[in-house]
């Protein structure tokens, strides 16, 4: 298949290139366009055999349900049997935005969509490119993240040409992401509202809107078994194997300093996942730095694209330091232990 290639600047919209996005969309297509998050792999939601190919082009396993994207509030009310109480409060607050919430499902949405549950996925994106390509597409858009199943997910134009071309009609270029990480998805559809994976919106933040909001058990304990579908697969992996510290930063810099050493010499190529404040501190292996330990939103923001650079520099194995996990550190440690196959180190 042929992929065009089209760039749109946020800022300064051409429309005339929207619509050309969203033709693509009604006639059944895949358009890879960006979000605030992450970039999405579009396509016509209520159109089953679109969606078949979306499936198609990521390799995704079909029992990973999907997230249908609105342009405004009122576009939700054919898609749900019932908006729950509590959802009000938190489309208000944080849509548009990274907040994906699950409803029930009403009856017009393909089982292909849902993966056979009874539920559906719907966000809002707060990002211009997103939000006009849904409304001039005037249908609901599903959209995975548009990396190939596995891989870490595109924050820049490059990494959605990396993993799709050749495999979709459409990629609109829109410069970087900005959050970097996906969107926190929060069930509403059952008795407790329970965040299923951890995102752009903070558990923090939710809580002030609906204070008895709680994290699904799996999300802090990797034995436990995810609620959500998607939680389970192996995700955002470097080809190199990743070890990941956590705890006292002198003592986790003090570790990678010895291990990244040991495995120079047994003649490895090793990459280091550092921060701003600790770059200064290794003086051997490929150091890449993923942002602030005093600004976590910058690791957010380049942490996908730090897994891919280390892909290019072909290492054998990447010592990663792990952030704390409150607020958007849950989210980043989320992204990074998965990332690491759940190979921690703890100190
Ligand atoms: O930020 C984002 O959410 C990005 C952008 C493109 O919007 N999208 C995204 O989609 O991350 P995806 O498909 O990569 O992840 C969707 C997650 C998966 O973990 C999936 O299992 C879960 O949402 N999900 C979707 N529908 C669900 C449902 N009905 N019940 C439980 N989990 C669901
Ligand atoms: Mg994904």
């Amino acid at each position: 298949m042929k992929t065009q290639i089209i760039k749109i600047d946020e800022k300064n919209i051409d429309e005339d290139l929207i619509s050309d996005a969203a033709n693509v969309i009604k006639e059944g297509g895949i358009v890879a366009f960006p979000t605030e998050t992450v970039y999405g792999l579009g396509a016509n939601g209520l159109d089953e055999e679109a969606v078949k190919n979306i499936y198609k082009a990521k390799g995704r396993p079909s029992d990973n349900p999907l997230i249908l994207h609105i342009s405004s509030i009122e576009e939700i009310d054919p898609l749900v049997e019932e908006i729950p109480k509590l959802a009000y409060g938190c489309m208000k607050r944080f849509w548009p935005g990274p907040l994906t919430i699950i409803f029930k499902k009403s009856k017009i949405i393909p089982s292909i969509i849902t993966a056979g549950l009874d539920t559906v996925a719907i966000r809002m994106p707060d990002h211009p490119i997103a939000s006009r390509l849904i409304a001039k597409s005037t249908v609901p858009i599903a959209a995975p993240s548009a990396n190939l199943s596995g891989k870490p997910s595109p924050t820049k134009g490059e990494h959605v040409i990396e993993d799709m071309m050749g495999k979709i009609e459409m990629i609109i270029d829109g410069g970087e992401t900005g959050v970097g990480l996906e969107s926190t998805v929060l069930d509403l559809s059952t008795e407790i509202p329970t965040i299923l994976r951890p995102g752009g919106i903070t558990l923090e933040e939710l809580r002030e809107v609906i204070p008895k909001a709680v994290q699904d058990a799996s999300i802090t304990d990797k034995d436990k078994t995810p609620k959500s579908p998607g939680q389970k697969y192996r995700h955002y992996a470097p080809d190199a194997e990743m070890i990941l510290y956590t705890g006292d930063i002198e003592e986790i810099v003090r570790q990678i300093k010895e291990q990244s050493i040991k495995l120079i010499n047994e003649g490895k190529n090793v990459g280091i996942m550092a921060t701003e404040e600790t770059k200064n501190r290794y003086r051997e292996g490929k150091i890449l730095v993923m942002g602030s330990r005093q600004k976590r939103e910058t690791i957010a923001h380049n942490l996908f694209d730090v897994l891919r650079s280390f892909d290019e520099l072909n290492v054998d194995i990447i010592l990663a330091e792990g952030v704390d996990s409150d607020n958007i550190g849950m989210a980043i440690m989320n992204r990074m232990v998965k990332a690491a196959s759940g190979q921690v180190i703890k100190l």
